[in-house]
């Protein structure tokens, strides 16, 4: 079949609209028409060719939401009519990764997935000439249609909206995620999130969900204070206006209380992807048991750098991705927390475009206008 897409030839360059060929799904593949897609950081960090693991040419695109069409052999778990979330966290249920019960981090697809590629080596897209396209992280979801294996979706209700529900294919799941799967934040807890952008407002209304008592928001643009507080953020840092203080120096401060005269906080969130910032988050972090939660990703081959003593004393260091969670089990009880009011998506999705206007939505995130751009198909 032929489906519309915006690929992206090369690094560097906007996302060409054109027409491709799909093939159909083979075994334990699905051919799912997407309804609508968010456009995230992890997009451009392979458009612009940041990322050196990136394969050209490529469909980006991994927050997406849409409906079955068909189903190849052997798939056992889908229909055509179901509405799914594809997954580039998959969750085979058999793998060493996925049996531990430790981790979201299945291993069953990955090595393929890494290089583009469907679980069985190859590609479905193709250019009209025939070049093979390759897929991206499992899922390609900057097409109208696209194939994905059976393992890289998650069934959801049918009656949630495309355009608000494809965010907890990447940015919600990651924030609130991190905070009730990776940090397992307690009621009361005293925490920070440093970046307030489309991850950081997700950790702060998960911080709200899990019952935190302090939510201190740190961002160089006073303008994300306002959307934060409505989140859930209780007090807020500038770094620019400390005068000489470093941030973590004034999270301690903020968090000394009658009790503490030690100060920091017992969790803190790193969703700027700044390796320096991650070394502050760090240190804000309380002294014998604070935990520091890694979300953003940095430039390919940069490395983190803290004294030994902060973990020494007692600081846990952790990372996280896709917020820890196991997709097909976890992603529809998220579906049903934004269903049933839980979850805030709707004020974060600030520009809705075609896809023939995709590139708007890059332009938009470098001028740090929009929180979240989506794409909807008709
Ligand atoms: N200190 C504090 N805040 C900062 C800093 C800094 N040094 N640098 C950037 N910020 C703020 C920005 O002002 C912005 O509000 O961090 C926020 C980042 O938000 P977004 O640009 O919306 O990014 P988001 O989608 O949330 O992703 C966060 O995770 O995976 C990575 O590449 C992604 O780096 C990005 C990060
Ligand atoms: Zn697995």
């Amino acid at each position: 079949m032929r489906t519309t897409a915006a690929v992206a030839v090369e690094p560097g360059k906007p996302l060409e609209i054109m027409e491709v060929n799909l093939e159909l799904p083979k075994a334990g593949e699905v051919l799912v028409e997407i309804k609508a897609t968010g456009i995230c950081h992890t997009d451009e960090f392979t458009r612009s060719g940041a990322n050196k693991g990136g394969n050209f040419p490529v469909i980006l695109g991994h927050e997406g939401a849409g409906v079955v069409v068909a189903v190849g052999e052997n798939v056992s778990t889908l229909k055509p009519g179901d509405h799914v979330i594809p997954l580039y966290a998959p969750e085979c249920r058999q793998c060493h990764a996925c049996t531990t019960g430790k981790t979201n981090m299945c291993t069953a697809i990955r090595r393929n997935q890494d290089k583009g590629l469907l679980p069985d080596g190859t590609t479905r897209f193709s250019m009209l000439d025939g070049t093979p396209i390759h897929h991206y992280m499992g899922c390609s979801t900057f097409a109208n249609h696209t194939v994905v294996a059976e393992i890289s979706l998650a069934k959801i209700r049918k009656d949630a909206p495309f355009d608000k529900i494809c965010y907890v294919g990447c940015g919600v799941t990651t924030g609130v995620g991190a905070v009730i799967n990776t940090a397992g934040v307690e009621v009361g807890s005293t925490t920070a999130v440093f970046g307030l952008g489309g991850i950081g407002l997700n950790v702060i209304q998960g911080l709200r969900m899990a019952g935190a008592d302090m939510i201190i928001g740190v961002d160089l643009n006073n303008d994300k204070r306002e959307i934060a507080e409505k989140f859930g953020m209780t007090h807020f840092v500038n770094p620019a206006e400390l005068d000489g203080q470093s941030v973590s120096e004034a999270i301690i401060e903020m968090s000394k209380t009658e009790e503490d005269d030690w100060g920091g906080v017992d969790y803190t969130f790193e969703s700027t992807g700044n390796v320096h910032v991650m070394e502050e988050a760090l240190k804000a972090a309380h002294r014998g048991w604070g935990e520091s939660i890694v979300i953003g990703v940095p430039p390919s081959g940069q490395k983190l750098a803290a004294e030994p003593i902060q973990l020494l004393t007692g600081r846990v260091w952790k990372g996280t991705s896709f917020g820890g969670v196991r997709g097909r089990t976890e992603v529809p009880k998220y579906v049903d927390w934004y269903m049933d009011g839980k979850i805030e998506i709707d004020s974060m999705i600030t520009h809705i475009m075609p896809l023939e206007d995709i590139n708007k939505a890059f332009d938009l995130m470098h001028a740090g206008e929009s929180i979240r751009s989506v794409v909807t198909f008709e």
